[in-house]
């Protein structure tokens, strides 16, 4: 089995079939034209990704697809037009009206938004466990329920999930472990070993990885896979071949650049942490991180995202340091090749625990700039929010 690195700059393209040339091209189409009758009307498995109509893909999309499914290790995945949506496809693929379905209570929070908004007044009974609750998630685990979702670090807060050992408790009672993988990526990550059913990925994160691109990707073992294409199909999910091709195209560097992403955040992490306005740096690869032990022993590497605690401050001095910055725009989203900032409000998306952190938290991407420059940005920052805390103490 080829290494990660070079599945990244192999998997998903066949020159031969495309004139020599290196990248799979967009092939944009509706309508596939078949020489007879016979073949028109001949019987087709979706599943086995006939090219046969544009909304069921075409090659560009079935190459960005294989691309991803080789690099976790999977037997198949699909794209979806965001991260959302391949969250959505996979909870309606596993799921039916009367089950019941365990959801990390870190969980993306339009992810508890579509369980709570739309899959409640369905009949699916939603329960939010605690990240942390490891094989203690066997005591939830009822006869009616019909999957665990998890989402490991939660990418506000940063919990590492143990996911062998809620696999192990959900598989010995027949129930899928779907995963939200954005902040592992597929390239630090090898999901299917740890016992994940079905792994989702917003691929308008690192996978696009220049913060143009929305498009999603949900990876299957052989179990799930007719179930999760079945359902694409039923809700009639559709990717633009332009939106495949970036993926794909993004793919192709992302080692490169997830490892200069996670080089530059443990250089800004580590030095955050010895700054004395900060009271604790959520980051898993951080030796202190309570996480530390899980992350190392299940995934390759880290990405750049995490998150902050600062020593309480005021709102006024935490807006001065976060609005003075000039190397981190204040915007959604992350994964792109810039660093990012936005403040944590985790606590009305916690139901199961508390968020309920000593001071205000940001989360940060730490982006491919030098991290010297990040860090005197954010050092200037930290100034600011000294010299307003000091006005305001007179
Ligand atoms: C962990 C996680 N999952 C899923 C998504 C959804 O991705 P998209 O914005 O492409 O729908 C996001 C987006 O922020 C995310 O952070």
């Amino acid at each position: 089995m080829p290494k990660p690195d070079t599945l990244l700059a192999h998997a998903g393209r066949a020159p031969e079939a495309h004139s020599g040339m290196v990248n799979t091209p967009v092939f944009r189409t509706s309508t596939v034209i078949h020489p007879t009758i016979e073949s028109y009307e001949a019987p087709r498995d979706l599943t086995k990704k006939p090219v046969s109509y544009g909304r069921h893909g075409t090659p560009t999309t079935f190459a960005f697809e294989e691309a991803v499914a080789r690099l976790e290790g999977a037997h198949q995945a699909v794209a979806t037009p965001n991260g959302l949506s391949a969250i959505i496809v996979a909870l309606l693929a596993v799921l039916k009206p009367g089950q019941h379905l365990l959801v990390s209570d870190s969980a993306y929070s339009p992810a508890r938004g579509f369980c709570d908004r739309r899959l409640a007044p369905l009949g699916v009974e939603v329960e939010y466990y605690d990240p942390l609750i490891g094989k203690g998630i066997a005591d939830l685990l009822r006869d009616n329920t019909g999957a665990v979702f998890c989402e490991s670090p939660g990418s506000l807060t940063f919990e590492m999930q143990d996911i062998p050992a809620i696999a192990a408790a959900a598989h010995a009672r027949g129930i899928p472990v779907l995963a939200d993988n954005t902040w592992v990526t597929p390239y630090f990550a090898s999901p299917f070993e740890l016992g994940v059913d079905i792994s989702i990925h917003a691929g308008t994160k690192y996978i696009g990885g220049h913060s143009d691109l929305m498009i999603g990707v949900v990876a299957t073992n052989e179990r799930y896979w007719q179930p999760v294409r079945q359902t694409v199909y039923d809700y009639a999910y559709s990717v633009s071949p332009d939106d495949c091709y970036q993926a794909l195209r993004g793919l192709r560097t992302l080692g490169v650049r997830l490892k200069q992403h996670e080089k530059n955040a443990l250089e800004v992490a580590r030095w955050l942490q010895a700054q004395p306005e900060v009271s604790r740096v959520l980051y898993p690869a951080l030796e202190s991180d309570p996480g530390h032990a899980i992350w190392k022993r299940d995934y390759r590497g880290a990405s750049g995202l995490f998150s902050v605690v600062l020593k309480p401050v005021d709102e006024a001095a935490l807006a001065r340091f976060v609005n003075g910055l000039k190397l981190f725009g204040i915007g959604s989203s992350w994964g792109g090749f810039e660093s990012l900032i936005t403040v944590v409000h985790a606590a009305p998306y916690r139901t199961a625990t508390r968020w309920q952190p000593e001071g205000p938290a940001v989360r940060l991407h730490i982006g491919l700039e030098d991290p010297a420059d990040l860090i005197a940005d954010l050092r200037q920052g930290l100034d600011r929010l000294h010299a307003a805390k000091a006005a305001a103490h007179g």
